[in-house]
């Protein structure tokens, strides 16, 4: 996993609670408590998964407020750090539709072949007229993120749009297949 995760992560727990806190979670995660994770470099996925689960374990939340709050300050940051990616697209369905693409340059960046196809195969959207089907492979899991991701996108153009997930791996499925059908989209 790109360190912009993390990153993100690591903020957002300082943010909403101390550099004691984390320090707990950073043990509890077997992360040296002197890491620092940069935006470009590949991180083991299996650091990233433990990062998480002692984030909810320690701050006492669930799943569905983790990303709820990280797609928070998820989206924050983006916008921040990355505000081209927003004003290219006119509407949450332009956006949604390159949302691949942008995760595709950050893997244009990464040396090792592997670790580059690994972050081009996680995320695949078919597009038909005012709705697109992504299609989410990834052993993170992280298809509830994408949800509140894709939720927040909507929300900062002002559409409107239902989020359904019709297929989970967390339920057996062999991917995550995630609807999402607009009722309204700015011009
Ligand atoms: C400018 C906006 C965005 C930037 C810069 C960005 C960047 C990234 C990067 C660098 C990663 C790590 C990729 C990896 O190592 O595999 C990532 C992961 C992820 N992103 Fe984005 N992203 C953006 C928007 C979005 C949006 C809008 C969604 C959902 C609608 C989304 C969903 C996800 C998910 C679910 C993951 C975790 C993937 C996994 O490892 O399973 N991203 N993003």
């Amino acid at each position: 996993m790109l360190g912009l995760i993390q990153k993100i992560l690591i903020d957002m727990i300082k943010d909403i609670s101390n550099e004691e806190t984390l320090n707990e979670i950073k043990k509890l995660a077997n992360v040296p408590l002197d890491k620092e994770f940069q935006m470009n470099v590949v991180y083991s996925d299996e650091e990233w998964q433990r990062l998480f689960k002692e984030t909810l374990n320690v701050l006492k939340i669930t799943d569905e407020q983790a990303d709820e709050v990280y797609a928070k300050y998820f989206i924050k940051d983006s916008l921040e750090r990355f505000p081209t990616w927003f004003q290219m697209s006119k509407n949450s369905y332009e956006f949604l539709l390159i949302q691949p693409t942008i995760h595709n340059c950050f893997a244009t960046g990464v040396a090792n072949s592997k670790d580059r196809e690994k972050i081009n195969d996680k995320f695949k959207v078919e597009k038909f007229p005012g709705k697109i089907i992504t299609h989410y492979k990834s052993s993170n899991n992280h298809c509830g993120l994408y949800m509140k991701l894709a939720q927040k996108v909507i929300n900062h153009y002002k559409d409107e749009a239902i989020i359904e997930e019709k297929k989970c791996m967390k339920s057996g499925g062999d991917e995550c297949e995630i609807h999402v059908q607009w009722s309204s989209l700015a011009a």
